[in-house]
């Protein structure tokens, strides 16, 4: 349970809030780079509550500005990309991606009023299929040193899903391992992976939770057999990603692959308190990923307002009462995304935690809002929070692992990662 206060700190990200402040001292995907190509038309886009302009310069750089033009106002993403910057189309106004005022043909010649106006920009760096910004103050960070953004843009996948509640709660849901035991759970799972039969035949399993240099690694310990458990590692990543063993990143028919050679993350960024994108990344950690069959698993839900989501809050998920009784235990079809968002919005737009009752099985959930609240206090602290590095010799994600396994119950489940038997 949380105080009505701490519950504040940790969902409102908005500009001046504390939490927002703690969100904005961390590199965060503002958008997928398929969503601005070549040529594109400038993107409104909205991100920890701010309304800001992206777009992609004449020399393919992308840049992120306030979506308001500085001179009065008009929205700057009907403007034209031209002349080395985005030019307002009211007054001819020419912004550079820093956020500079280039011209202003209005001004008479040699008039300096530019050189005094500053627009809101932020840095941007494209990686991994992501555009990603910084928006806090000073110089940004390096960029997490996380796999898929560094190796061949073959080895990786992203997309990302529209969740009409605060970021929060689609975060906690990552360190929560006991729901895969029901929430997932499916009456009649023989065609599903071997992890899903796995985790519903222990429903409350082990959690262990180790501090790391990114967040949290979490061991979830299920019996699975008089000698023989099923250990997932998961991981929380400051402040508001994970990675964990998920779905395969190309199709089992064509190439089944070893468990633990894969992974997902899911990286939730709020647009506003109320919303959120949840970006999803596939990762393979020693071949190419199947981009098409990836896509072919998704309901594609990147544009909501283009095409609305079949299953929503006003639907009721369509939730259908007889499969609930036949299949899967939700009544919301297979896809486990449409569980979650079910879960997670219908905890409310923000979940009041003064309410929640907490249990063994929340062990997650809890050191995440302590690490959370720890770094909030770092920044009003003036220090860098955990996983913000500058120093290019040193990679705190380096032992970042995530595995799936079957182990003989002696195996001690908080070592073990270290020299597993899948594929590191
Ligand atoms: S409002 Fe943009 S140039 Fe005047
Ligand atoms: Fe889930």
């Amino acid at each position: 349970m949380l105080t009505k206060e701490q519950n504040a700190l940790l969902t409102l990200t908005g500009p001046g809030t504390a939490g927002g402040d703690l969100m904005r001292r961390y590199w965060q995907p503002v958008a997928l780079a398929r969503e601005i190509p070549a040529g594109s038309a400038p993107k409104p886009v909205r991100i920890l509550g701010e309304d800001l302009v992206l777009f992609r310069g004449q020399n393919g750089t992308p840049g992120l500005m306030g979506i308001h033009c500085p001179h009065r106002g008009a929205d700057l993403s009907y403007g034209r990309i031209e002349d080395g910057g985005l030019r307002c189309v009211y007054h001819g106004w020419l912004l550079a991606n820093d956020g500079r005022c280039l011209e202003q043909p209005g001004e008479s010649t040699g008039s300096t009023f530019k050189d005094r106006v500053r627009h809101t920009a932020y840095p941007c760096r494209e990686a991994g299929g992501l555009i990603l910004t910084y928006m806090g103050p000073g110089d940004p960070p390096l960029l997490p040193a996380f796999p898929f953004l560094t190796s061949p843009a073959a080895q990786t996948w992203c997309t990302k899903l529209w969740q009409e509640c605060n970021y929060l709660q689609g975060s906690e849901g990552n360190v929560d391992p006991q729901h895969l035991s029901y929430l997932h759970r499916f009456v009649n799972p023989d065609q599903l992976r071997e992890s899903h039969n796995l985790v519903i035949r222990d429903a409350a399993p082990r959690i262990d939770v180790d501090e790391t240099p990114w967040g949290l690694r979490l061991y979830a310990t299920r019996n699975i057999g008089d000698d023989e458990v099923y250990v997932r590692v998961t991981n929380f990543i400051m402040p508001n990603n994970s990675a964990f063993s998920a779905g395969p990143p190309l199709d089992p028919k064509v190439q089944p692959l070893p468990r633990s050679s894969y992974y997902k993350m899911h990286w939730h960024v709020p647009i506003d308190d109320t919303h959120h994108w949840k970006y999803e990344i596939a990762y393979r950690l020693d071949g190419p990923v199947d981009p098409v069959w990836l896509a072919s698993q998704y309901e594609n839900a990147e544009n909501p307002e283009a095409a609305p989501l079949k299953r929503r809050g006003d639907n009721r998920y369509l939730q259908d009462r007889d499969e609930q009784q036949a299949s899967s235990f939700t009544g919301m079809g297979r896809n486990f995304n449409d569980h979650d968002r079910m879960a997670t919005e219908s905890q409310g737009p923000i979940y009041d935690r003064t309410t929640e009752h907490l249990a063994t099985t929340d062990k997650g959930v809890i050191a995440m809002r302590k690490l959370l609240l720890g770094a909030i206090e770092d920044v009003r602290a003036g220090r860098d929070p955990l996983l913000v590095n500058r120093d290019a010799a040193h990679n705190p994600l380096a032992e970042l692992v995530v595995l799936e396994e079957r182990l003989p119950k002696s195996t001690p489940v908080r070592e073990f990662w270290r020299e597993p038997s899948g594929v590191r």
